[in-house]
């Protein structure tokens, strides 16, 4: 757990691309990124599995790093106490996972109360202008651009239109929510995904299939700087 505020790029390497049988030198090979992205799946909301609060403990105990979990569940509500004492420092529902917007909001002020920072997520098919004038309720907005479930998947160009809707809402308001985007994200996507306007990018295999993390977390925020 952390209390530092953020600036950005914000370079979040998901360890749901780490190779597991050595999680914790794998956590520090990416020492340099400002957080560490856990990607919690439940095999119901996606159809995979990935961990769960054991582990998110595990990793809390090895680094200072911002834990920023993204919650890929089915009734998220029942978990986030799990989760806050797991050492999460930024938790991230997605919204199809929760009744309706009233339901949403309910959430992410429990979350806040956990001291913890409370974040929403949409699939690619959702769409964000229902979201718009709730952003002061939310510290974090993840944009899925690929379908949530896997690591690896190709990049949705096309999800940055709901990333320049929610920069302008964001700037019009005067907040500071966080824009975030998660899939696809490498070299090859990550600037244009900063020109739109993200402020935190999620990168899994782009960083863990190099022998060389750190300078690839480096290169990453080299390309998000605009
Ligand atoms: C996908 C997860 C992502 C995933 C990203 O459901 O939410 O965080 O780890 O993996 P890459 O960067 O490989 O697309
Ligand atoms: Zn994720």
């Amino acid at each position: 757990m952390t209390s530092s505020s953020f600036s950005a790029p914000i370079i979040a390497p998901s360890i749901l691309a780490a190779d597991f049988t050595r999680l914790g030198e794998e956590v520090k090979s990416v020492a340099n990124a400002e957080w560490i992205h856990v990607d919690i799946m439940d095999g119901h909301f996606v159809p995979n599995l990935s961990f769960g609060p054991d582990i998110t403990k595990a990793v809390d105990g090895i680094t200072d790093q911002t834990l920023d979990v993204h919650l890929m569940i089915q009734e998220p509500a029942q978990w986030v106490d799990t989760y806050a004492k797991a050492g999460a420092d930024c938790i991230i529902f997605h919204v199809e996972a929760v009744e309706d917007e009233a339901a949403a909001l309910a959430l992410a002020a429990k979350i806040r109360e956990l001291g913890v920072r409370a974040g929403f997520s949409i699939k690619p098919n959702t769409p964000i202008e229902p979201w718009l004038d709730k952003l002061s309720h939310f510290d974090l907005a993840l944009v899925m651009s690929v379908e949530p479930g896997f690591g690896g998947q190709k990049f949705m160009p096309e999800m940055l239109d709901k990333v320049r809707k929610l920069r302008s809402a964001i700037d019009e308001q005067g907040l500071d929510t966080l824009i975030e985007i998660d899939g696809g994200i490498s070299a090859d996507t990550i600037a244009q995904s900063a020109e739109a306007g993200c402020d935190a990018f999620v990168a899994g295999s782009a960083i863990f299939k190099q022998a060389d993390r750190a300078a690839e977390v480096e290169n990453l925020r080299t390309l998000a700087t605009v």
